[in-house]
């Protein structure tokens, strides 16, 4: 088939190219000049593992080109997929603006039946809009607007969108259902579903997902806060409650807070639909309030431990991305560590494998950034662990233990076994874990 992706961002950027390895000729359009020369040299804008061999194998065979025209692009596409953003206005409500504009330059371009997909993650309701702009210019029978959330995690995208969980289409059109379900055939092989429903139910499935999975996470960071109290291991009871096959045992990891580019953003546009339906959604009010709080903790543990005085003191941060294998620091729990540990007075000395570009461009010279984990640690009076990096999970005790002021260590991650950190002469404090 022949399909045209509409952004190039992150969803954009990975469904062209997984569409286009599947045997699709796919055109990938963006407004960003800059942007679309450097992928048509080859570049990469994002970070994501397994997408760079896709993307070089189907640039290469042809099956995968960029260009900044709209016409062009979509001119002898069947299936026009919108993948752009939705960033959160002043009051949380998801801003429609990029996709209502290019439904409308769409309007006037179509010439033959169209499929327009909605990847982009947009409230309940959207595919009318969309569906109305475009009826504003074109006959109906011209084409059909279908709502296809994306469910795939940064890190792991191209897994994700190969060998899916699920694939959710939104259509009331038995047309634009039979090209959906040719599409999507190849990725769900392995007997997976491909759920069809009305519109409105898939844009409302990848909301109530991602905030329940938020709340989940939620939850599971409160039992922690409370194991603490009550000296029980977060740990044990984790285990224990994922072995009930009703709950199992995925997303229950206690830790700094959800951060990224979905969960915040996507729980409040939920809140925001709830409110403006009159409906008050008490739990996701809460989780959101609770979240704030979990952000801050580290850095609540690190002030409590040295009786709120950090002048002078070297705090070593492991990890900045909001979650590992990436380099996307949106949202990311370490920002709010650290712009609480700076107005502490404290000095920071941090490592990332993949972050550190980005967070210099946020914070210059008011931390310094380390080429290695160890380089963080020198002259350092403690370490915080913010995000789970492989790299970070066996390290040298010894060295760490050399080269801090003291053996000093807050992990936000519970990455070390309690015992072995202790026999190891650490003070270690953890989520939900005593010592
Ligand atoms: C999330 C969803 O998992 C995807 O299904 C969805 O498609 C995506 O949002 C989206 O809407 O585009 P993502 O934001 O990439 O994916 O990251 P997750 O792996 O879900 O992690 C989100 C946050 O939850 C991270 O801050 C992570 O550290 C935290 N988390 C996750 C926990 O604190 N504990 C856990 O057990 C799992």
């Amino acid at each position: 088939m022949n399909i045209a992706v509409v952004g190039t961002g992150y969803v954009g950027l990975v469904t062209g190219t997984c569409f286009a390895e599947t045997g699709n000729k796919v055109i990938c359009v963006d407004i960003d000049e800059k942007k679309v020369e450097r992928m048509k040299n080859g570049e990469i804008p994002i970070f994501e593992p397994g997408l760079d061999v896709l993307f070089e194998r189907n640039t290469r065979q042809g099956r995968l080109s960029f260009t900044t025209k709209l016409d062009e692009a979509i001119e002898d596409a069947q299936i026009i997929f919108l993948a752009l953003p939705t960033p959160p206005g002043e009051d949380g409500s998801a801003d429609l603006s990029y996709i209502l504009g290019v439904a409308d330059k769409l309007s006037f371009l179509i010439k033959d039946y169209k499929v327009i997909v909605d990847k982009s993650t947009v409230p309940v309701g959207t595919s009318e809009k969309v569906h109305n702009i475009l009826a504003k210019h074109l006959d109906e029978e011209l084409f059909d607007v279908v709502s296809n959330p994306e469910f795939l995690r940064e890190g792991v995208a191209v897994d994700d969108f190969m060998k899916p969980d699920r694939v959710v289409i939104g259509t009331s059109s038995s047309r634009a259902r039979d090209v959906m379900k040719q599409l999507y055939e190849p990725f769900v092989r392995q007997g997976n579903p491909i759920l069809f429903m009305d519109e409105r139910s898939a844009e409302m499935t990848k909301y109530a997902a991602n905030s329940y999975l938020a709340t989940r996470i939620t939850f599971m960071n409160e039992i922690a806060n409370l194991c603490e109290k009550l000296e029980a291991n977060v740990d044990m009871v984790r285990i224990g409650m994922g072995s009930d096959s009703r709950i199992g045992k995925r997303f229950l990891f206690p830790g700094v807070g959800f951060g990224g580019s979905c969960f915040p953003k996507d729980v409040q546009a939920l809140m925001r639909t709830a409110t403006e339906s009159e409906y008050d959604f008490q739990i996701l009010d809460a989780v959101l309030k609770v979240n704030t709080e979990q952000r801050r903790l580290l850095a609540k543990k690190i002030k409590t431990h040295f009786q709120d005085d950090l002048q002078g003191k070297t705090i070593a941060i492991w990890g900045l991305a909001f979650k590992p294998n990436t380099d996307d620091i949106r949202e990311a729990p370490a920002m709010y560590i650290i712009d609480e540990l700076l107005e502490a007075g404290a000095k920071i000395k941090a490592y990332d494998p993949e972050a550190m570009e980005n967070v210099q461009k946020i914070y210059g010279d008011k931390i310094q950034f380390m080429d290695d984990q160890y380089e963080a640690l020198i002259g350092a009076d403690a370490l915080a662990i913010v995000t789970e990096w492989t790299v970070f999970r066996t390290p040298s005790f010894k060295v760490m233990r050399e080269l801090l002021k003291e053996p000093l260590v807050f992990d936000g991650r519970n990455l070390y076994d309690l015992e072995r950190m202790q026999e190891q002469g650490f003070h270690y404090l953890s989520i939900g874990r005593n010592p």
